[in-house]
């Protein structure tokens, strides 16, 4: 008899084709996530499930599926599975950086060139018919080549921002609860300072640190009055790592140059002053979202929920 598994949302059909090969499919074909009770009920006789980070799998939902054996996030960020409650029961939760990790990578960069060059104020002028001709003084942006990149949360993700910006001529500097290797940071030309530092002297700092209890909030008044006034904050983390208010502040008064964001904290709600406010760049969290990256995810996920029901060990598992 083959496994029974749920996969919350449509993901990419080769990915689906697999899953309904070696298992029994439960799909979720609305074009809206599963409620809080939908889930409880469909996850309730399965072995796995391919689960979004928009599923809230805390310890009331997971133990409704008395026989999960295997999360399998098609995602990088861990945070909304109760990680405590799956260990006790030992369901194994795995994820997919590998497959987004350049996608990622190259929007951050993206948002750092948007946020310097003012990308979707002066789109908004040309369109609007403002543009009345070049102009010395007219729409200034910032450099970005030559500048300082501040990487936040040195993982896969990280090591393909540093990479990028060889070709911008950046100092490239870190923090990391654990310094990569020194070869690597030799080979990222990048090296590894204090979080204090790195707030402090970062032209461009860029966010990709995992949501914890620790990283909660590490962003508020106190750091953001210490950033410089010309640099710009980029999260493509988490966004309650961001205290949103005292960044609406912070963007408000000119404690920092701009923001650029793919996260939110009480994400999909947004504030409504950082919606008003123009030195702000407003993604609905696409950082993996490109036809390749989401395709390469589909297939990660399949393969390693595949993987744990068959006993064999999944590319990526979040300990
Ligand atoms: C995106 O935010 C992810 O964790 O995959
Ligand atoms: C800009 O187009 C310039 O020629 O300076």
């Amino acid at each position: 008899m083959k496994p029974r598994i749920l996969v919350t949302r449509r993901i990419a059909q080769p990915a689906l084709e697999y899953l309904r090969s070696k298992t029994r499919v439960d799909l979720n074909d609305l074009e809206r996530n599963l409620t809080r009770a939908e889930l409880k009920r469909r996850i309730s006789h399965k072995e796995g499930i391919i689960a979004m980070l928009s599923d809230s799998l805390d310890e009331e939902v997971l133990s409704c599926a008395r026989n999960l054996q295997v999360v399998s996030l098609c995602a990088s960020g861990s945070n909304n599975v109760d990680m405590a409650f799956a260990r006790s029961r030992r369901i194994v939760i795995t994820n997919t950086p590998e497959a987004l990790k350049k996608a990622v990578a190259d929007l951050a960069w993206a948002l750092i060139l948007a946020c310097a060059r003012r990308i979707p104020e002066a789109d908004l002028e040309t369109r609007s018919g403002r543009f009345k001709g070049w102009a010395p003084m007219y729409m200034l942006g910032r450099d970005v080549h030559g500048k300082t990149l501040g990487i936040l949360g040195m993982g896969r993700i990280g090591m393909e921002v540093a990479r990028r910006a060889r070709g911008f001529d950046m100092r490239v500097q870190y923090h990391n609860r654990h310094r990569v290797l020194p070869r690597v940071e030799r080979s990222l030309g990048a090296r590894w300072t204090s979080f204090d530092h790195l707030v402090k002297t970062s032209d461009y700092l860029v966010i990709l640190t995992p949501l914890t209890s620790e990283t909660r909030h590490l962003f508020r008044t106190e750091q953001l009055r210490s950033m410089k006034r010309t640099s710009f904050l980029l999260n493509l983390g988490r966004g309650p790592v961001v205290e949103e208010s005292a960044l609406v502040m912070a963007l408000k008064h000119g404690w920092i140059a701009g923001a650029g964001l793919d996260v939110y904290e009480f994400e999909p709600r947004i504030s409504r002053a950082l919606l008003k406010l123009p030195n702000a760049v407003l993604l609905p969290h696409v950082g993996s979202a490109t036809v390749e990256s989401r395709t390469r995810m589909s297939m990660e996920a399949a393969r390693n929920l595949v993987a744990v029901l068959e006993g064999r060990k999944p590319m990526s598992s979040v300990q």
